[in-house]
């Protein structure tokens, strides 16, 4: 690999179309990284911004033709200089089927550093977001020190296919797990180039992002190498699909939908790119099926919160992991208005439920505790789907984490996110949760938690750096110790540590 950070003349190069490394004034160039397969000059930034973008690095080869539904491949030899955009700032896999690229933001300068590194992996439910979701430009306000990385992963039926047929036939399966293990896997090859130091990567992400980076610690059973060093996980959540018999069903039913009865994969590889996703989507949305990761045995080797309560995954910490006081549980459920119709739903979540599971449910969950049958549903939900997760890792790991609870406003799904990504500027197009400018965000709170997230980026501590800007945020200990993101912030006790949250990481009804 060619270490260089060259400058490369905008207008030269693009006309002749071949790398050069001509110095020319600084006025008039733009940063270049030549990497062994590609040379990439910045998009975005400049000296004054005290920062650089770096975007559309491909990290793998096209998901398309033969790749589609197979492994991540390392990306081929570009012999054109990437300027960053042969493609669209805001490609997703969502609309895209040739998606694979990440985003590398820089300090000015970074070249010959051995700085931290924040890889974020946004949310959206395994079926939206992108690599501009959360963008660090309010982060770069309080400090230069740090690279940020972000990048997609496949979605929806592309990223999600998965069953016994499918498997046989050669495909994949829980692609978007591997997209992310892909990324990591090039950010411990190439980051050193942009200025940033391999063995001080922290693995972030939010929602479905989150479960991406539980399923990245409890990869294959925890029986391979960790890509990463520490880990700050924001309100992880994912629905865990059970068993091959849905898996099966859904792929049958999808290849029989597009003309590929049966699911035959070279046939289903020929299928129009559009066609697939929405078709995948009608018929998960039809037929009630989760279309998230699922355990194959494999790369999910279980259901993660299994494997952590089990103790197989490959993690030591340092660890920040945290939830919102009413993820869900403040949604009544409107079509939810008995307890027969509880037990429905919890049998369309997990089809193979045994009657003794569900009734240790509703015990859990006692009737009287909730102003109606929705209200419960949407507690239970938020133990299986949002919460119950965080105890298990908390313990697995000693209770030697920082654990957070988030406690603004309604606290609902994502209420931290406009926090965490508060910029008075942004330089990409906005794309839902990571546009934070936000009126309504306080913010000395946000500058808070950002201080908390960036002093354990750059330290693997959340108190070191601007301690006298925040109040000591303890370790879990013995003591559950939680602090409370709030305008009043405090350390309180994890209301999560009991027997539900325990009763969930068994992952019976499985
Ligand atoms: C630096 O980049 C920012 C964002 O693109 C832009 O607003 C600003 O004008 C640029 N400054 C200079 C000196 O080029
Ligand atoms: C980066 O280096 C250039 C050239 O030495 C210098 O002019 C510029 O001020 C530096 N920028 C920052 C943000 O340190
Ligand atoms: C766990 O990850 C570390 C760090 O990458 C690696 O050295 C070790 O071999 C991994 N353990 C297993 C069982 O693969
Ligand atoms: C598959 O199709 C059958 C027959 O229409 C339906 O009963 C079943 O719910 C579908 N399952 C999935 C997972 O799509
Ligand atoms: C796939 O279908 C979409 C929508 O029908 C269409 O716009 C697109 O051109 C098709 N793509 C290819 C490669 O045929
Ligand atoms: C999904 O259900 C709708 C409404 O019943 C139906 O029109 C549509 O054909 C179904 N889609 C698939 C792919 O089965
Ligand atoms: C802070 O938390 C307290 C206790 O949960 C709550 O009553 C209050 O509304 C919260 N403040 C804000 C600004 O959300
Ligand atoms: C914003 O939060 C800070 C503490 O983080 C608090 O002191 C201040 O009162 C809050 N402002 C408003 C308007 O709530
Ligand atoms: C973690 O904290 C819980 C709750 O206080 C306690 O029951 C458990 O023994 C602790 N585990 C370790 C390893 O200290
Ligand atoms: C925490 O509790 C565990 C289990 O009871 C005990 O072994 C350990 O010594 C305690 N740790 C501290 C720091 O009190």
């Amino acid at each position: 690999m060619r270490l260089t950070w060259g400058f490369l003349p905008l207008a030269a190069t693009l006309a002749a179309g071949v790398p050069t490394t001509t110095t020319t004034t600084a006025s008039s160039t733009m940063p270049s990284v030549a990497l062994d397969y590609c040379t990439v000059v910045a998009a975005v930034g400049n000296d004054s911004l005290g920062f650089y973008r770096y975007q559309n690095i491909r990290f793998a080869a096209p998901v398309t033709g033969d790749l589609r539904f197979a492994k991540p491949e390392l990306p081929l030899v570009e012999t054109e200089i990437n300027y960053g955009n042969i493609v669209s700032e805001s490609i997703d896999c969502s609309t895209s089927e040739d998606c694979l690229f990440l985003d590398v933001w820089t300090p000015a300068n970074s070249t010959g550093k051995k700085l931290p590194v924040l890889m974020y992996v946004y949310g959206g439910g395994f079926t939206g977001g992108s690599k501009i979701q959360s963008t660090p430009e309010g982060l770069f306000d309080l400090s230069k020190d740090f690279i940020f990385v972000a990048a997609n992963y496949r979605l929806g039926f592309m990223g999600l296919a998965n069953g016994p047929t499918f498997e046989h036939e050669g495909g994949a399966s829980n692609a978007a797990v591997w997209d992310v293990t892909q990324s990591l896997e090039w950010v411990q090859k190439y980051i050193s180039a942009f200025g940033g130091d391999p063995d001080a990567v922290t693995l972030s992400g939010f929602s479905a992002g989150a479960s991406q980076v539980m399923f990245q610690l409890t990869r294959f059973g925890g029986r391979a190498p960790q890509l990463f060093k520490s880990a700050y996980i924001m309100s992880p959540g994912y629905v865990p699909g059970a068993g091959h018999h849905q898996a099966e069903a859904y792929w049958q039913n999808v290849s029989t939908a597009v003309g590929c009865a049966g699911g035959d994969i070279t046939c289903m590889r020929g299928v129009n790119y559009t066609t697939l996703m929405t078709v995948g989507s009608e018929v998960a949305s039809n037929s009630s099926y989760q279309l998230q990761p699922r355990v194959d045995g494999n790369i999910v080797a279980d259901t993660y919160e299994a494997q952590l309560y089990q103790k197989r995954f490959n993690f030591t910490g340092p660890l920040v992991i945290s939830h919102e006081r009413h993820e869900e549980n403040s949604q009544n459920p409107s079509t939810v208005t008995s307890e027969a119709d509880i037990v429905a739903e919890l049998q369309m979540y997990f089809p193979a439920i045994t009657e003794d599971v569900i009734e240790e449910i509703l015990r859990l969950y006692p009737a009287s505790h909730y102003p109606s049958a929705g209200y419960r549903l949407a507690d239970i939900r938020q133990g299986f789907d949002m919460t119950g997760k965080n105890l298990a890792l908390t313990q697995a790991l000693h209770n030697e984490t920082w654990n957070a609870i988030v406690n603004i406003g309604e606290a609902t799904h994502g209420t931290d996110q406009t926090y965490y990504w508060y910029s008075t500027y942004s330089t990409v197009p906005t794309n839902g949760l990571g546009d934070s400018s936000s009126s309504s965000v306080n913010v000395t709170l946000a500058r808070t938690m950002q201080k908390y997230l960036l002093s354990f980026v750059q330290t693997a501590n959340p108190n070191t750096l601007w301690s006298d800007d925040k109040i000591y945020w303890p370790k879990y200990g013995n003591m559950t110790n939680t602090i409370s993101f709030n305008t009043t912030m405090s350390i309180t006790v994890d209301d999560l540590a009991n027997d539900k949250s325990l009763f969930w990481n068994k992952a019976l009804w499985y």
